[in-house]
């Protein structure tokens, strides 16, 4: 008999009859002539409860088992006379595939995060980190979808670059050297020997690259792990993360903005129509607010605000913040979050800010103060895109790069797309945990990734 998961026992209610399934135990209880099992197999978070009948020839085996056991379990689907389900398995036979010892680690009580993320192995059996990961799947699909949907193409940028796409030299190198064996010369690296024989690092974005292929496919988008090596141990944070970036050819910052809102505005829509049943973990069990942040987001307009705007309301707000306001410098995270949550209490973008705190790609605008970017602050969270209208014209390009003290070698390649057909073009890049974090609440951007890595730690 074909096994089949338990999500879609709860999917189709027409099943009936004879099944198979196999999963781990959740719960056993044993009563005068039968036990009653929670399977679950990590489908869905709902488990279903197994009837083994004393008259089964193992039974002794089976009225001895303990959490996180597993199962092999064919029977009869028939409906519940209990509470709590509508359909229940009666048990034909119960294969033990494994035995847990006593000792298991998870018991019924709930787990801290920090316990559960020092399990690898045991994190995605629990109920809320089963939850996340299959969200995480499936925002992952929304995110294609939406792209494919509307023509993008999905573009592989190339992990390991030769260039800082952010200037802000927070990369972690890779070398095939043995620590030690690196030639010096005038006590400087000499990266020749190295094995791409000049200094390489993993990618802090797929942006240079992305935008590459918007000059010839027009829209494209990539979705992959970037890594940045910045030491600021925040809930926010992480040293590995995913990045959606579409790259659009003949868009300016304004379509930018109004892509990002229609993107995440589709990503909450389907989230909630397909992941309903994990979504009310999160939803009752860590943060209550859940249901109205994301109606907030379908069902209002994103505000739109220029940083000399933003920078006003935050110093006529009276609000005392750690951190000062001061034109000129960069928003800080209680700075965003003020704006969104208590300021206009939804998502709002603040676009023009000052060149002198932007890296080199972006747009000019025409006070030569401020260039064309953007960021989307979202309430709980801060800063969910940064992205703008990049440089596309040759000369501001070259001149800017000479102001912010770039090597124009480096770049060459990235300077030559502007030479022929060059084209306004724009983007942004969505960090994909802080996504998941508006999606279910979850304060610390480690809890919504599989392995997450952040200073100091990568155990697994
Ligand atoms: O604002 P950032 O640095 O923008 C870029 O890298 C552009 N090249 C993107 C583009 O235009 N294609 O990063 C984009 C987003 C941030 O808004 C944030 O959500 C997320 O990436 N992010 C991080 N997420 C987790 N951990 C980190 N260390 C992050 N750094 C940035
Ligand atoms: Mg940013």
């Amino acid at each position: 008999m074909k096994r089949i998961k338990i999500a879609d026992i709860w999917k189709d209610q027409r099943i009936s009859g004879p099944v198979l399934v196999k999963g781990w135990i959740r719960t056993l209880r044993n009563s005068k002539h039968f036990s009653f099992i929670e399977l679950n197999d990590g489908s869905c978070l709902t488990n279903i409860q197994i009837i083994a009948d004393n008259t089964l020839l193992n039974y002794t085996d089976v009225e001895s088992l303990t959490t996180g056991s597993a199962l092999a379990v064919s029977g009869t689907l028939r409906n519940s006379p209990g509470q709590g389900q509508s359909v229940e398995i009666h048990a034909d036979t119960i294969t033990i595939i494994n035995k847990t010892p006593d000792s298991y680690p998870l018991q019924k009580k709930r787990h801290s995060d920090e316990f559960l993320r020092s399990i690898a192995h045991l994190r995605p059996r629990s109920n809320k980190y089963g939850a996340m990961f299959r969200i995480r799947s499936h925002v992952s699909m929304f995110i294609h979808n939406y792209f494919q949907n509307k023509g993008f193409f999905y573009i592989h940028t190339p992990v390991i670059t030769g260039s800082d796409c952010e200037g802000a030299g927070e990369m972690f190198r890779v070398s095939n050297i043995k620590p030690g064996q690196m030639i010096t010369q005038n006590g400087k690296p000499d990266f020749s020997s190295d094995f791409f024989g000049k200094e390489t690092n993993l990618t802090v974005s797929g942006q240079l690259s992305a935008e590459m292929f918007a000059l010839s496919l027009g829209d494209v988008y990539t979705f992959g792990p970037t890594f940045r090596a910045e030491n600021s141990n925040t809930s926010r944070h992480a040293a590995e993360f995913w990045m959606v970036e579409p790259e659009m050819a003949f868009c300016d910052l304004t379509d930018t903005m109004t892509i990002a809102e229609e993107f995440i505005k589709y990503v909450v829509k389907s989230y909630l129509e397909t992941c309903q049943e994990d979504f009310s973990l999160f939803s009752r069990f860590v943060d209550t607010e859940l249901p109205h942040v994301m109606n907030t987001i379908l069902s209002s307009d994103f505000e739109r605000i220029s940083y000399l705007e933003a920078v006003n309301i935050l110093i006529n707000s009276g609000k005392s913040f750690e951190f000062k306001v001061e034109f000129n410098s960069d928003l800080q995270s209680e700075h965003e979050r003020f704006l969104s949550e208590e300021y206009f209490k939804k998502p709002v973008f603040i676009y023009n800010y000052p060149k002198n705190i932007k890296p080199f790609y972006m747009r000019m605008n025409d006070d030569d103060q401020t260039v064309a970017a953007m960021d989307l602050l979202v309430p709980n969270i801060g800063e969910l895109i940064g992205g703008s209208q990049r440089e596309e014209r040759l000369d501001y390009l070259i001149k800017r790069m000479k102001d912010m003290g770039l090597k124009q070698e480096d770049y060459w390649w990235y300077i030559d797309s502007r030479k022929y057909g060059s084209v306004p073009h724009s983007g942004f890049g969505l960090g994909f945990e802080r996504l998941l974090m508006l999606l279910t609440g979850v304060t610390n951007i480690r809890d919504v990734i599989p392995f997450p890595r952040t200073p100091g730690h990568i155990e697994f």
